[in-house]
């Protein structure tokens, strides 16, 4: 199979012409240069005729003194509570994004481009990206004004007045996946950012470059210290930062065994918020009465939408026993009729996978489950390339196989049948996940308690549509390893922040003070003014 594409065939737009060489990192309001080593940034797609990774760039390789560096640049933003930032009017700081955001709206070519070249995502996924992460910041002011308004007052209890908002907490740890690595990197850094908080945000491994057209806008529009961006290894430069114990926040999307031992290695746990999104098997739960070609659209779409790579993709199907057979053969020929390309090309739903290691790595799920009983159901399934692999329908699945323990991140989808309902759910009961699950059938008299069961086993049950976090006003967290904490444009905001007030006895002596400070605007905190 031919996977790879010829450099003449690339788009001029989307050639990669010239490196990034990227030798500078933001601390402290400046973009340092660095003298030290440089990592190269590779894309596993082939810009030759004989197959060969194509160089992008360079960035910084910083070390433990530079995280720590990073560290004191957010501490001092924060300076213990009385930072410009953190006690800074919040209409100030809501110009401060709007300023960002406009400029980063300038950056869209070169970032969809980049998207493309370094995690592999489809032309239209990547513009899709962009710009719901710009919707993203824009529908975060909204709420935050919101949040604001619904403040600006003062409440009478007990013979006590109080004035309640949302403060910061204080220094955030960022750290986003590289599967989203705009999006779900800025769903957390932008509430984080606008709630007054000071964050060392490190980009995920793949997914880096497309981050430095915004290193300016970051410089421009904040205080120094308030956005500090370090690049690197996750292990070298996170650790340093978390055993010092002045982190507050960890912001991590990605695995749970970085989130435990990075929450390890902070010496005060009880100080430490997380914000976590983590890894999922959601299942897909099809019955007997469901709408076939419907429940075959949605599974395409759920496991193999950028090839699988998504935290909230179907992993695991379940058909019920009376049409098993004809979903699988339905099912299988879908997926073989799903083009193959690169990124820029038109119709194309699977492209190369980012990470040098994943077909081999999906190609030992298959080769596993093949030994234990399991056959591939579609004629191209587990066809190799060097950066892909085609992606494999396998039935029967069983619980020994490692494909049905892994959360596979990657093209194969294991398939189960099952007779009594009991079998996915208790599946599901076992699992360590529980984000989501989606459900396809008609009849409510099933339906009615299975959702009933289900929405306690994960946090988001699709009826007869495949998995998915958006809209992003909707809660999306998980049970188990799946998540702690919830993001939405609302709860984030929450989950970055605290609720702090201002109390007073209700005597004319602090009526008196709380009425000055109203009117001399001496106070930040304090104030009535509403946002329009
Ligand atoms: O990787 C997990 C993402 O949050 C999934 O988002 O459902 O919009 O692809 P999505």
């Amino acid at each position: 199979m031919n996977m790879y594409l010829n450099f003449e065939k690339i788009p001029n737009q989307y050639k990669i012409k010239k490196e990034i060489i990227q030798n500078q990192f933001l601390i402290n309001g400046k973009l340092v240069n660095w003298k030290g080593d440089l990592s190269p940034v590779y894309s596993t797609i082939s810009s030759n005729k004989k197959y060969n990774p194509t160089k992008l760039g360079e960035i910084p390789n910083l070390g433990k003194k530079e995280a720590i560096l990073a560290l004191d640049s957010a501490c001092d933003a924060f300076d213990k509570g009385k930072g410009i930032w953190p006690t800074m009017k919040v209409l100030d700081r809501i110009k401060a994004m709007e300023n960002f955001v406009a400029d980063m709206k300038t950056k869209r070519d070169v970032i969809v481009k980049l998207l493309m070249w370094e995690i592999g995502k489809n032309l239209n996924d990547s513009k899709k990206e962009f710009d719901r992460t710009v919707d993203y910041i824009y529908d975060t002011i909204e709420a935050y004004k919101q949040i604001d308004r619904d403040s600006a007052k003062f409440q009478k209890n007990s013979g006590i007045n109080a004035h309640i908002r949302r403060g910061p907490l204080g220094i955030v740890l960022c750290l986003g996946p590289y599967n989203y690595p705009l999006n779900e990197t800025f769903c957390l850094l932008i509430p984080a950012l606008i709630m007054g908080n000071t964050v060392i945000f490190k980009p995920a491994k793949h997914g880096v470059l497309l981050i430095t057209p915004l290193l300016q806008a970051f410089k421009k529009h904040f205080p120094p210290g308030v956005v500090n961006i370090l690049f690197g290894r996750g292990r070298v430069l996170a650790t340093p930062i978390m055993e010092t114990g002045k982190v507050n926040v960890l912001a991590l999307i990605g695995h749970s065994s970085s989130a435990n031992a990075l929450q390890e290695s902070h010496p005060k746990k009880n100080r430490l918020r997380l914000v976590l999104g983590l890894e999922a098997k959601n299942p897909a739960i099809v019955l007997p009465d469901a709408d076939l070609d419907l429940a075959i659209k949605e599974c395409i779409n759920g496991s193999l939408s950028y090839n699988g790579q998504r935290c909230t993709a179907l992993k695991i199907i379940y058909v019920h026993e009376k049409i098993k057979d004809n979903f699988i053969k339905k099912f299988s020929k879908e997926v073989d009729n799903l083009n193959y390309g690169n990124p820029w090309d038109s119709n194309v739903m699977l492209t190369p996978l980012p990470e040098p290691n994943k077909p081999k790595y999906i190609n030992s799920l298959v080769q596993d489950a093949l030994k234990k009983g399991a056959k591939v159901m579609n004629k191209k399934g587990g066809e190799m390339c060097e950066n892909y692999i085609y992606p494999s329908v396998l039935y029967p699945v069983t619980k020994d196989m490692q494909v049905y323990k892994d959360e596979q991140f990657g093209p194969v989808i294991p398939i189960i049948s099952f007779k009594d309902i009991n079998e996915p759910l208790n599946d599901m009961a076992e699992s360590n996940y529980g984000q989501q699950v989606s459900l396809f059938g008609k009849d409510t008299k099933t339906l009615g308690p299975l959702i009933d069961t289900l929405v306690n086993l994960v946090c988001r049950v699709n009826i007869n549509s495949s998995c998915q976090r958006g809209p992003d006003i909707y809660p999306f967290t998980g049970r188990k390893d799946s998540a702690f904490s919830t993001l939405s444009v609302r709860d984030a905001l929450r989950s970055f922040s605290i609720r702090t007030f201002v109390a007073s006895k209700d005597n004319d002596d602090n009526n008196k003070i709380i009425k000055d400070l109203l009117g001399s605007k001496k106070s930040n905190f304090v104030s009535t003014d509403y946002i329009l």
